[in-house]
């Protein structure tokens, strides 16, 4: 099972969390999870993170988060 404190906090750097701030806090469970349906779009393009894509295996695990009801 995938967790969010676990599994997906911990791919968001404190450089991600900043830069986005304007929009959510991508180390708040009910902020990445209200948004989730933007960030995985966003992941998949590409464009998300602005410098480094993420790898697919990183994608995969943020999906199989959603998947799985995403667990706090
Ligand atoms: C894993 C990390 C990141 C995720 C999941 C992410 C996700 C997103 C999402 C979902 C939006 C659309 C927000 C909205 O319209 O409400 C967005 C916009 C934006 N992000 Fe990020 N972001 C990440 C990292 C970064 C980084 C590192 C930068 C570097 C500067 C950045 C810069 C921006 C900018 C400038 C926008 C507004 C312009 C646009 O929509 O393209 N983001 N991001």
């Amino acid at each position: 099972m995938v967790g969010f404190e676990q599994d997906i906090r911990p791919l968001f750097r404190e450089f991600d969390r900043t830069e986005m701030e304007f929009a959510f806090d991508l180390w708040s469970y009910e902020d990445v999870k209200e948004h989730a349906d933007s960030i995985l779009e966003r992941l998949e393009a590409g464009d998300m993170p602005c410098d480094l894509p993420w790898s697919e295996e990183q994608i995969e695990r943020f999906r199989q988060w959603m998947a799985e009801g995403m667990q706090p």
